[in-house]
């Protein structure tokens, strides 16, 4: 079918692995997506274990819905931020008897593909961006046309890592300027305006390793979705819920939210936080989690290869203690 949902889950195995569901065990799947980890995790853990999956994209909840229809007394699906994740958990009684929270974090192939949702450079669709375009409000084109330069500049670095923020806002401010008031644009619009102000000339874009306006569209993706702080929000979250034994499992795709994941696990693991120059230790700190792999799990060559969009994952699993 022409229209159907388009999603390879990445390191599956590997994830289910370190998990280890059983049957009767209750799990938290705060990225639903196209329901491929929680498949993986319905087939082990029946013929009473649940699922609780959060997704904020009312499209992939549909195709999971479908997919996993053998398991809908199993599966409970929320259409809510993960951010929520703690009042959630308690509202379907989803608290202390669960034995693992699992994120695969960023956007699905299903919704990087679709022209209509605005994430790719590569179409020409309205720029977009919302997992929820039911629920959210803020687009892209609205970050685009409306926000000062000064913010532009900030979220192109901080959230894109462009080393050229500053010459690209401005030539984007500058442009805007001259654009019909409340005119919402379009993903190549961006492109087109990007590669002027770098002076690119569309042939010449095979010399270049990545497109010159990928960490301008990864920029707009996180904070169009405010992803970094919903990611900030849920990890602490998701610690007090889990029960000692219970297993925190993420699947990053950038380095700015396997930080935020990596320093997490590293502050809660920690067993003394005294000042190095202290002789002895007074803090009394406990650490919370335990890291279960030190370092993060990538996925195989061969996964690679099938999937290249899995290049960039990376896993890391701690438990509670
Ligand atoms: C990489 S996909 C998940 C794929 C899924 N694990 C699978 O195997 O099919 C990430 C999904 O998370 C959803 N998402 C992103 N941020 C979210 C948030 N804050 N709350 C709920 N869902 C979110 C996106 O809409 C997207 O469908």
């Amino acid at each position: 079918m022409a229209d159907s949902y388009q999603h390879l889950s990445v390191l599956a195995k590997e994830l289910i692995d370190f998990l280890a569901p059983s049957p009767g065990q209750n799990f938290i799947d705060c990225t639903l997506g196209g329901g491929g980890h929680s498949q993986q995790l319905l087939e082990r853990n029946g013929p009473r274990g649940k699922v609780l999956a959060f997704e904020l994209d009312k499209r992939a909840i549909d195709a999971a819905r479908a997919r996993l229809s053998e398991y809908q007394d199993r599966l409970i699906i929320v259409n809510k931020n993960y951010a929520h994740l703690e009042s959630e958990a308690k509202k379907h009684g989803f608290s202390k008897n669960i034995f693992g929270i699992i994120f695969d974090l960023g956007l699905s192939s299903d919704q990087l593909d679709r022209a209509q949702r605005g994430f790719s450079f590569k179409d020409h669709g309205p720029l977009d961006m919302r997992f929820d375009p039911v629920g959210q409000t803020l687009t892209a084109s609205d970050i685009i046309l409306t926000w000062p330069e000064k913010e532009l500049v900030k979220i192109f670095a901080e959230y894109g890592g462009e080393k050229k923020a500053k010459i690209l806002a401005r030539g984007i401010a500058l442009w805007r300027d001259k654009q019909k008031q409340n005119q919402a644009i379009k993903t190549s619009m961006l492109v087109s305006v990007i590669l002027r102000i770098l002076k690119i000339p569309e042939s010449s874009l095979k010399r270049f390793r990545i497109h010159p306006a990928t960490k301008v569209f990864q920029a707009l993706r996180i904070a169009v979705n405010n992803e970094l702080d919903n990611l900030t929000q849920a990890l602490p979250q998701a610690l007090d819920i889990l029960p000692v034994g219970g297993r925190l499992a993420l699947i990053s795709f950038h380095s700015l939210e396997d930080r935020i994941v990596k320093q997490f696990f590293r502050q809660m693991s920690k067993d003394c936080i005294c000042p190095s120059s202290a002789p002895i230790c007074v803090c009394d700190y406990k650490p919370r989690l335990k890291l279960i792999n030190k370092k993060g799990i990538r996925p195989t060559a061969a996964e690679v290869k099938t999937n290249p969009r899995s290049r960039s994952a990376v896993l890391r699993v701690a438990e509670k203690i």
